[in-house]
Order: structure tokens, then C-alpha cells, then sequence
């Protein structure tokens, strides 16, 4: 635009409010193009561009699927951290007094594991908990992992009947499975198909 407009006030009239075509400031249009190459920038950084380092040095090391990650697992790591009443160590307890109550939990009618696996352990609905054949592994870890998710499809709650037991009594009642291996109750439920994890 050339400098025969300037100042003139042009034809246009909005309730009085008459205005000038003057040409824009040269720090306003620079500061207007600016903001469309950094939309241009910021389009492609967060909704296109995914991966790292690219553009380290202008906005630091991470694409937003990184950042993404990053806050997931940092997240993840305070609620492992975050405090939880007195924490039980998983290993496997072999004292009287402790099998002694995980044999109560076996047997008791809040979790009712003897009515699917019976109180010998022989197995009737569940499988024999007592011989070297496993269909999950016979691990001290694995029969915990068995006992907190159950089996629904076969008719195992979680829990044996979805009464959910604190850390201690699950390791109590895991180690009195692990205490009875061997024990060649009368009469076991005959070992299932697909039964052949076998334990050391
Ligand atoms: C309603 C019946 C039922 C109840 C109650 C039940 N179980 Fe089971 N349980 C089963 C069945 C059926 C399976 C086999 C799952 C499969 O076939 O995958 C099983 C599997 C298991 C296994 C894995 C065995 C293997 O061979 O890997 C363990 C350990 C176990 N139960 C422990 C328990 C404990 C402890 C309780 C009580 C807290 C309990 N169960 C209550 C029916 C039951």
C-alpha cells in the first residue's frame, strides 16, 4: 500500500465510527507472522511429531508421547511408593502358628477354599493342591497369583469367593498350600487334563 491513504478517512461509516486504511506498524506484522510460524511449529510438535530429540534444544528432549510415558511411569512409582499400612514381606513362612492360621483360611467359610479343593487338599471341583501336577505353577508366587485373580471361568472367585484377604493371611494360606505338597490325601480328584506343570 502506498502512502496516498494515510490518515484519509475512508467512506465506510459504522454508527458514526468512521476509520483509516493506514498500513499495519511493522512490530505488529512481525509479531503477527511470528505467531503463525509458531502455530505452524506448535501443530506439528504436538499433534504430528511423536518421537525425541529432533528439536532437543528448542523444547527440551521429549515429543508429548514421551512426555506422556514419562509422567505414566512417574505416576506409577509414586503410588508404589505411596504408604499402604505395614507391608508383609511375600516369602514363604513355614511356623506352626502361621500355617495354623492359613489352614483356618483354607477351611474357613469366607473364602471357601475346602468346598472346591477340599479339606485334605485332594481336589473335588478345584484340583488337588498336594501333588507335583500344577496347571498354574506350584511357586509360592504363582499360587499367591492363583488365589488373588482365581480362575471365574472355572468357578474360582478371586479370593476363592471374592472376600478379599489381606497380604499376610494370603501368604498365610499360600504357605499352608505349599506346606501340604506331598501329603497323598485318600482318594485325590484324578489329575486333569492340561495338569502337567510340574513342580520341583
Ligand atoms: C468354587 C470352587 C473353588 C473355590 C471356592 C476355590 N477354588 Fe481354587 N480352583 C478352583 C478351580 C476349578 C481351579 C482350576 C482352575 C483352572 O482350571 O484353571 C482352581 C485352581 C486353584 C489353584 C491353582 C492350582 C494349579 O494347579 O495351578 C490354587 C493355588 C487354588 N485354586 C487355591 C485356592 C484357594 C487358596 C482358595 C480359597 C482362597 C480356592 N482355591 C478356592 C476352584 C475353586
Amino acid at each position: 500500500m502506498n502512502n496516498d491513504t494515510k490518515d484519509k478517512l475512508l467512506d465506510h461509516d459504522a454508527d458514526g465510527i468512521r476509520e483509516f486504511d493506514n498500513n499495519l506498524p511493522r512490530w505488529w506484522l512481525y509479531g503477527f507472522y511470528f505467531t503463525i510460524a509458531m502455530s505452524v511449529i506448535y501443530m506439528y510438535y504436538y499433534h504430528v511429531h511423536t518421537g525425541s530429540d529432533w528439536n532437543v534444544l528448542w523444547y527440551g528432549p521429549r515429543g508429548s508421547e514421551q512426555e506422556y510415558t514419562a509422567e505414566v511411569n512417574q505416576a506409577a512409582a509414586d503410588l508404589a511408593h505411596a504408604p499402604k499400612g505395614p507391608s508383609v514381606t511375600m516369602t514363604l513362612l513355614t511356623d506352626e502358628a502361621s500355617l495354623e492360621e492359613g489352614e483356618e483360611i483354607f477351611n474357613g467359610d469366607a473364602n471357601l477354599c475346602y468346598t472346591c479343593h477340599r479339606t485334605d487338599l485332594g481336589g473335588e471341583v478345584g484340583p488337588n493342591l498336594t501333588d507335583e501336577f500344577w496347571l498354574h505353577g506350584c511357586s509360592l508366587e504363582q499360587i499367591i497369583a492363583s488365589i488373588k485373580k482365581g480362575y471365574p471361568e472355572k468357578g474360582m472367585m478371586e479370593y476363592g469367593s471374592g472376600a478379599k484377604l489381606d497380604d499376610l493371611k494370603l501368604l498365610q494360606v499360600a504357605s499352608y498350600i505349599v506346606s501340604m505338597r506331598g501329603t497323598n490325601p485318600s482318594s485325590p480328584k484324578p489329575v486333569e487334563e492340561g495338569r502337567d506343570v510340574q513342580c520341583q
